[in-house]
């Protein structure tokens, strides 16, 4: 049994990116595990903060989540054609201190998924991670993409993913994603 901890970029109660996350734990191959976790509590970085109260309890636990996870699932919405600054701001934090890189992200499979209103499927988003993920000495999975436009017709109002399409590209994401997680 391999597992995965999935990660939303997004805090809003109805995100799409959540829903695409919780309908990622849903096809998630029988031995694959996706676990939810959240960035909610975690504050801005601020490095007068970081030095004189140290890492948020918050951002410690989430650090031993990862590293004790087989891979990292990022759910990314598109800010103005980028990433959106709650979730760097996350990754940011979860980067302090330095000598702690290596043991939460060095050589981590990292898949990205995204879901969007608009056209575009967060291609932007997902574009502008991979340096982020490359400064950290994570290993991006690029064996397929997954970019859900017009999320809204896509999901029911309990946020269930309900277009079928859409479902077994996730499916098959998971699938691809999972055995690259294995090794
Ligand atoms: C500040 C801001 C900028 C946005 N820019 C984009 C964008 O560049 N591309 C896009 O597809 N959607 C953009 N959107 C719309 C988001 O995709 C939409 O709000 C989406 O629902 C956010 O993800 P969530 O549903 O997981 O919260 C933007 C939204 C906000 C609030």
């Amino acid at each position: 049994m391999i597992k995965i901890v999935g990660i939303s970029g997004s805090l809003r109660k109805g995100s799409f990116n959540t829903a695409l996350l919780l309908a990622a734990a849903e096809v998630s191959p029988k031995d694959c595990v996706l676990e939810i976790a959240s960035i909610r509590g975690i504050p801005l970085y601020d490095g007068d903060m970081e030095k004189e109260i140290g890492i948020p309890e918050a951002v410690v636990k989430l650090k031993e989540r990862i590293a004790v996870a087989d891979g990292l699932l990022l759910a990314t919405p598109e800010y103005n054609s980028s990433i959106p600054g709650v979730l760097k701001n996350a990754i940011d934090w979860l980067s302090r201190p330095p000598e702690d890189i290596p043991w939460v992200f060095a050589n981590r499979p990292v898949g990205i998924i995204g879901a969007t209103p608009g056209q575009g499927g967060t291609r932007f988003s997902q574009t502008a991670w991979l340096p982020v993920l490359r400064s950290l000495g994570a290993r991006a999975w690029f064996g397929r993409q997954l970019y859900v436009s017009q999320a809204a017709g896509l999901f029911d109002g309990s946020g269930k993913l309900v277009d079928e399409k859409t479902r077994g590209r996730l499916e098959s994401f998971m699938e691809g994603f999972a055995a690259f997680v294995k090794g």
